[in-house]
């Protein structure tokens, strides 16, 4: 049987000193609700029992006017599902809009909104980003995802819940979760952190925002790799940071280019594990080099290691912030890659004498995590799920870029050069045709494949080539998604 939403109360308006009679009043304040559309054909009515009790008046007015209600058609009665709004409302009833509707804007006069805002670029100019497709960055293999032992760690945390976890958490985030990140991070890729370092953030986005808000100034130079992450670049942006593209090579940021460009910026963004979008790994001498250059000019290295996990050929690489013996180094992961996105959970390691001050910036943003999925977290990683989840999935997307690199250079051969797929879920092609990229990433989309364009992640001088994610594209599916890729490179 269909299940019917219990009905949420709309605002009846009462004056009870006014001449019009309240069975009117109930009326006319459902009349102008349908009408427009704060209430919606199918929204089940609140009883008129209920609604007496919450509007203070007594059950007569409220039944008179929904006697009316159901005989002009607004309201219709349905068998296991009481009074509900018609489904069949004609349509000029519902097309005079409400004052407040969106359209209004337009005769409200000048809006003024912050300076910056209007710098972050509209979505509707990347169809790539929102279409589901082959190919598409970042989407992970979610069926593979252990979802019968997740179901039974939240039903398992939600019965142990209590008045004191159903209150605010800590800022900094469950103690579980700091503890056994801290085990994780120290072991599997050689971070210097201590539990009380670690402060559990709403993905790795809200680490750059907190970062960002605490260590830099309107103005402040900050050195971003180029080709680089678009989302790190706009939260420098926004904050009124001037960003310094430093190009990449095939050894990752290129630090005597950044020195040479500005010596004295107060912070670098690097992701060295797997470069986004290259997907290069920083070499030895580069980190020594960043470290280096951060100590000596006073400077911050943010360190985004967000798909580590997965390396192929070789051993994972240890962590920057591990080389680094003067605490310059801000440390951010995620789990957005190794479980899901959707998830939100992500970790920033402080440097020990700056955790006060991110503890008192995430005061004012969001008063801390959200305290059951953290819980839950902490238990799947305690209990070993997480280990045993990453070797699976190393293997799977090992197998998937192994399967997908092969037919790229079956099909593509020198149309394409490959790049970056040493580690990660995704791989970047570089187009040694005149190509425009854009171009092709928006035919794509009719074609489902979701395909990124390469010269959108530069900020200087663009190369043409496309970003492809493998972690959800199942093995069979590549063929076939390659072979349309082939199609649209070979066609207008
Ligand atoms: C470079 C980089 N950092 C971080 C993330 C993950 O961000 P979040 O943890 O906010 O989901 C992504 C996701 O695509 C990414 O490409």
């Amino acid at each position: 049987m269909k299940r019917v939403a219990s009905a949420i109360l709309p605002i009846i308006a009462i004056d009870r000193k006014a001449p019009k009679a309240l069975h009117r009043q109930i009326y006319d304040s459902y009349r102008a609700a349908i009408v427009d559309c704060r209430l919606h054909p199918g929204q089940r009515i609140p009883s008129t029992r209920v609604l007496a009790s919450e509007i203070g008046v007594s059950r007569f007015p409220i039944l008179n006017a929904y006697a009316q209600l159901l005989a002009e058609g607004y309201f219709e009665s349905r068998v296991g599902a009481g009074t509900v709004v018609s489904s069949s409302l004609p349509d000029q009833l519902t097309s005079s809009r409400p004052p407040n509707a969106p359209h209004s804007a337009a005769r409200s006069g000048p809006r003024a909104v912050a300076r910056r805002s209007p710098i972050l670029p509209g979505i509707e100019a990347m169809p790539w980003m929102v279409n589901w497709g082959a190919f598409r960055v970042g989407q992970v293999a979610f069926d593979q995802f252990p979802l019968h032992v997740w179901s039974t760690l939240v039903a398992r945390q939600c019965r142990g819940m209590n008045a004191q976890s159903a209150h605010y958490g800590s800022l900094m985030g469950s103690t579980a979760l700091r503890e056994a990140i801290a085990g994780y991070l120290k072991t599997a890729r050689s971070v210097r952190c201590e539990a009380e370092q670690v402060m559990i953030v709403n993905g790795s986005q809200q680490a750059l925002e907190i970062a960002t808000r605490v260590l830099l100034n309107p103005g402040s130079r900050v050195w971003m790799e180029d080709p680089g992450y678009r989302l790190a670049r706009d939260v420098f942006a926004l904050n009124g940071c001037d960003v310094v593209p430093v190009r990449v090579d095939t050894e990752g940021l290129d630090v005597a280019a950044g020195i040479k460009k500005c010596r004295k910026a107060q912070a670098a963004f690097v992701t060295p594990s797997h470069q986004f979008p290259l997907g290069v790994t920083m070499s030895a001498s580069r980190r020594l080099q960043l470290v280096d250059w951060a100590q000596q000019s006073g400077s911050w290295i943010i360190e985004d290691d967000y798909d580590s996990e997965y390396r192929f050929e070789s051993l994972p690489i240890a962590s920057l912030q591990g080389l680094d013996a003067n605490s310059r180094v801000i440390y951010i992961g995620t789990f957005s890659k190794v479980l899901f996105p959707s998830l939100r959970l992500g970790y920033l390691v402080i440097p020990p004498d700056l955790v006060d001050r991110f503890h008192m910036c995430r005061r004012v943003m969001d008063l801390g995590p959200p305290t059951l999925t953290q819980e839950v977290l902490a238990d799947f990683i305690v209990e070993g799920h997480f280990a045993r989840h990453i070797r699976r999935m190393r293997v799977l997307y090992g197998e998937l870029r192994r399967v997908l690199v092969s037919r790229l250079t079956e099909d593509l051969g020198s149309m394409v050069e490959i790049v970056g797929d040493e580690a990660g879920m995704h791989l970047a092609l570089m187009l040694q045709t005149d190509h425009r990229d854009t171009e092709i990433s928006q035919r794509a989309v009719r074609h489902s494949l979701s395909i990124w364009p390469l010269s959108h992640f530069y900020f200087g001088e663009p190369r043409q080539g496309f970003i492809l994610g493998f972690g959800a594209t199942k093995m069979n599916e590549i063929p076939g998604a390659v072979r349309k890729l082939h199609y649209l490179l070979t066609t207008k």
